[in-house]
């Protein structure tokens, strides 16, 4: 237990862990739905849970509410209530996404103390309710010293990778920390290379007599967030447990499990999952799940659907009524909303809340929005929801990827046609992935965003290091012209007279 010295080394097999955030057993999908729901039956059910809102089928709290295997648990004995996943009360649920059939759990850690006369530690995790798994391209983070650390996919026990951490004199690591990232002083990390229903993570102590600074481990900190934000920190090594709300968040997703495969599953129409118009996946570990195909969105489960294009300016007007257009001081322009079908796309819908103000969802991240310019094309972004400190992040976000279930970072946000400026807290859309000449032929006609008449389309691109991409349209007030350009008459004359009372 001390942090120097030599020590004969025994070599036991051992199991010696804390286990914090995950808890075992299997449950929930006792009396889920079986069949495709109508909206009508559905609207009984709660849409939100403590801070938690927008859950939408196949995730439901309450009997009638959810698909077999999406069962979530709202406790309201708490303030503000927690939800949970299954009938767990142990696995918080923190955002979900009908889209991609995802939730966002808080990141699986586990607080492993050591034992010199012990060689070799395993920890291990298993998805509390079957049918969900950690994403493909999860994050294995170990903060400690002299360690070898191995990740396993318990279903198949194939070693996905390793990697190794040591720790050298505190004025070297510091310097190291200053830099940042895990790559090894210190702290280390593994990439997931498939989804996994179970993992073990493996540690084994490195010989003693082979790292060169005789700083021995007591203790190591594992976390299995899908994307980590973890700078190192020397005093995390010994005092800090490191909180793992900044470190990043776990992400489960959800499969359909009554059938194997798209195949068996659409053969039984009655019990089919997926809505007429949707693309039906097979899940790499067996089991099936429904995807909007390319070009709309919407909910592939329920009616209505998928829903492709722009909806009809004449929603644009008739919901302006009863639509909330602000949040505190921000004005909320169409084809922005708060509420459903309010927004012209769901991409477009904005949460508002007393707690976090106006933010918007993209992918799996959550961003404080501080302003719309509607007419340039940009909202202004002062950082990422449950951050710890954002200024200090690396901005970057998780987006979804035409399959519906590939996801990147960063640079791959391109794939949901919103930007984020590098140096500036900008994140520029584009309305559609097609340029203003295909959106404005007569064949698209229908579906062409700019609806004033006195509006042109933009051409939105993206600038990645010399390379520039089409990232799709916008629209924009003709020269002289200022407003909303998404809106009939939105756009109007620049030049206004002086008012005389
Ligand atoms: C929780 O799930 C288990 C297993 O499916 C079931 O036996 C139990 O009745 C459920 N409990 C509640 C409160 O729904
Ligand atoms: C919690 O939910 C139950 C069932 O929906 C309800 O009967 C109860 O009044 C709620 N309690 C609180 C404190 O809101
Ligand atoms: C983690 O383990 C260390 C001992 O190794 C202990 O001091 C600390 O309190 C533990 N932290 C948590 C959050 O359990
Ligand atoms: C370390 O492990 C050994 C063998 O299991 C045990 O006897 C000893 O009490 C442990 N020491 C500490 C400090 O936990
Ligand atoms: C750490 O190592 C460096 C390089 O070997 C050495 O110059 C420095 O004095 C050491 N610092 C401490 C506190 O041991
Ligand atoms: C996991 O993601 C990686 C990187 O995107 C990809 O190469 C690999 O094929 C994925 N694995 C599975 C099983 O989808
Ligand atoms: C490291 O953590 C300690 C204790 O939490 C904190 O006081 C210190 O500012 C941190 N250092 C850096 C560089 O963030
Ligand atoms: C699903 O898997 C089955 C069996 O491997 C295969 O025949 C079928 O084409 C796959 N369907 C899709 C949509 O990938
Ligand atoms: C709205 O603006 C007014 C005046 O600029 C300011 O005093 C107030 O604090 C703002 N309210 C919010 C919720 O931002
Ligand atoms: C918000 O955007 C509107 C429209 O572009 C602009 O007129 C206004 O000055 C902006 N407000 C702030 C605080 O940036
Ligand atoms: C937009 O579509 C074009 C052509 O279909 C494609 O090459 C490009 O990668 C797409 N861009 C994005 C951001 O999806
Ligand atoms: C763009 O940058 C890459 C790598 O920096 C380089 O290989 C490539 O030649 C560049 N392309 C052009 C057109 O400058």
């Amino acid at each position: 237990m001390t942090s120097t010295g030599v020590v004969a080394f025994v070599l036991m097999m051992r199991v010696a862990a804390v286990l914090l955030a995950a808890p075992s057993g299997v449950a929930g999908g006792s009396d889920g739905l079986l069949h495709i729901p109508s909206s009508e039956s559905l609207a009984h059910c709660p849409s939100s849970c403590g801070d938690v809102e927008g859950i939408t089928y196949p995730f439901g709290i309450g009997p009638g509410c959810f698909r077999q295997g999406f069962e979530l648990t709202c406790d309201n004995t708490s303030e503000p209530s927690k939800l949970f996943l299954g009938n767990t009360t142990t696995t918080q649920v923190l955002l979900t996404d009908t889209e991609i059939t995802v939730v966002k759990i808080p990141t699986i850690g586990f607080n492993i103390t050591m034992n010199q006369s012990i060689n070799t530690y395993t920890t291990s995790w298993e998805s509390p309710v079957k049918g969900f798994a950690i994403l493909n391209r999860t994050t294995l983070l170990v903060v400690g010293c002299a360690l070898k650390a191995e990740l396993f996919d318990a279903d198949t026990n194939e070693m996905t990778g390793s990697c190794v951490t040591l720790c050298l004199n505190d004025t070297i690591m510091e310097k190291k920390a200053a830099a940042g990232a895990c790559v090894g002083i210190g702290c280390c990390t593994v990439r997931a290379t498939r989804d996994m229903r179970s993992f073990r993570v493996r540690l084994v102590c490195l010989d003693k007599a082979s790292v060169s600074d005789r700083r021995l481990q007591s203790r190591a900190q594992v976390f299995l967030p899908w994307y980590s934000y973890y700078r190192l920190n020397v005093t995390d090594l010994s005092s800090n447990w490191i909180d793992g709300r900044s470190v990043g968040n776990t992400y489960l997703y959800g499969t359909i499990m009554e059938q194997q495969t798209c195949q068996s599953a659409s053969m039984n129409q009655a019990t089919y999952a997926c809505i007429a118009n949707a693309n039906c996946m097979n899940a790499t570990n067996g089991g099936y799940y429904c995807s909007c195909p390319d070009g709309t969105s919407g909910n592939p489960y329920t009616s209505p659907g998928c829903i492709s294009g722009f909806p009809d300016s004449s929603r644009a007007t008739t919901q302006k009524a009863i639509c909330k257009r602000s949040c505190g001081n921000t004005s909320i322009p169409f084809p922005f909303g708060l509420e459903k079908d309010c927004s012209a796309l769901k991409r477009f819908q904005l949460d508002c809340s007393p707690q976090n103000g106006l933010t918007i969802h993209q992918g799996l991240s959550q961003w404080h929005v501080a302003n719309i310019s509607v007419n340039e094309g940009y909202l202004t972004i002062t950082g990422m929801l449950n951050s710890q400190n954002s200024s200090n992040q690396a901005l970057g976000m998780a987006y979804i990827g035409a399959d519906g279930r590939q996801m990147g970072f960063g640079d791959d946000v391109l794939d949901y046609l919103f930007d984020i400026g590098q140096y500036e807290m900008k994140m520029w859309w584009a309305v559609f992935n097609m340029t203003c000449p295909t959106a404005t032929a007569t064949q698209n006609r229908a579906t062409y965003a700019c609806r004033s008449n006195s509006s042109s389309c933009i051409d939105v691109t993206s600038s990645r290091g010399n390379m520039t991409i089409q990232l799709g349209y916008r629209c924009k007030c003709k020269e002289g012209f200022e407003g909303n350009p998404y809106i009939p008459g939105g756009c109007t004359g620049k030049i206004t007279l002086p008012i005389h009372n």
